[in-house]
């Protein structure tokens, strides 16, 4: 039987310290900066996942999954309000936070415009699945982010673990409005290489922008460093690859991956942040 997971709504504030916002890894301001240009992203492309899945809520006939999309709406919400917090504080530096922001949601608003809602949520569940692999990778490696503000941990181990909780619910939304077809999977595959090329292709050069506004640009000890924690061994994205493909196998589902042990790590991962968790509301 295939597994759900029912996610839970937390309202968690991290108290981000503003001296540290662009270099708060251990290892300096590269990762730093990587880890932060990733934030760019996160409130208005969570906003649209939070538009594409409420677009089939009311198609939705599974009492459980309707729960579901309303704990996924939560969730993501909160997300959204705390990376909007982070992004100012890199807003007050001299990474411009709020220009690649712009140029984001210019994309997405074009994406709304002119694509139908089908293609909106494959979209929404391929970046899922990407945000959901970098988020078990994150959590299965610790040790990257070890001795790095513990402030700035919290929060991304806090939202890699509420990615991990809800990562088949836009899927399983799919699924359930559009169904098992040769075309459905077409679609969704398209829209993984689609979505995952056009993503990398901002967030890079929006990251060597906002690396050089921090003078590190020549600085061939931190790129190593970040080399590492990208590309090494346990690097967070070279940890991706493999679960990334297996998306194209048509009868792939998110909890393939079954990496639900880590949310047992809820308290250990948080400390001093883990709070009672709230009634989900959309
Ligand atoms: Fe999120
Ligand atoms: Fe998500």
């Amino acid at each position: 039987m295939r597994k759900s997971i029912m996610p839970t709504r937390r309202s968690i504030q991290f108290k981000l310290p503003a001296k540290r916002i662009t270099n708060w890894h251990r290892d300096g301001v590269n990762i730093s900066q990587y880890m932060n240009t990733m934030s760019i992203f996160l409130p208005v492309g969570e906003r649209f996942f939070i538009d594409s899945v409420r677009h089939f809520r009311d198609q939705i006939k599974d009492p459980e999954l309707q729960k579901a999309v309303t704990a996924f709406i939560g969730q993501e919400a909160m997300h959204g309000r705390e990376h909007e917090e982070l992004n100012d504080l890199l807003e007050n530096t001299n990474t411009p936070a709020k220009k690649q922001e712009e140029i984001v949601t210019k994309l997405l608003n074009f994406g709304k415009k002119i694509l139908p809602a089908e293609h909106q949520l494959a979209i929404t569940i391929g970046l899922e699945h990407l945000t959901g692999l970098l988020a078990n990778a994150l959590l299965k490696t610790p040790e990257n982010v070890e001795g790095s503000d513990p402030n700035y941990v919290a929060m991304w181990n806090w939202h890699a673990l509420e990615e991990t909780e809800h990562k088949a619910v836009a899927y399983d939304v799919y699924l359930e409005v559009m169904d098992r077809s040769l075309k459905s999977y077409m679609i969704r595959s398209f829209w993984l290489a689609a979505a995952t090329g056009v993503y990398f292709s901002l967030q890079y050069p929006f990251y060597i922008e906002n690396v050089r506004r921090e003078n590190a640009l020549l600085d061939v000890g931190q790129w190593r460093s970040a080399l590492s924690f990208l590309w090494g061994k346990k690097g967070l994205k070279s940890q991706c690859v493999v679960d990334w493909l297996d998306w194209f196998r048509p009868g792939f589902h998110p909890w393939d991956h079954d990496n639900e042990y880590l949310l047992a790590k809820f308290d250990e991962l948080l400390g001093e942040f883990t709070n009672t968790p709230l009634k989900s509301a959309a």
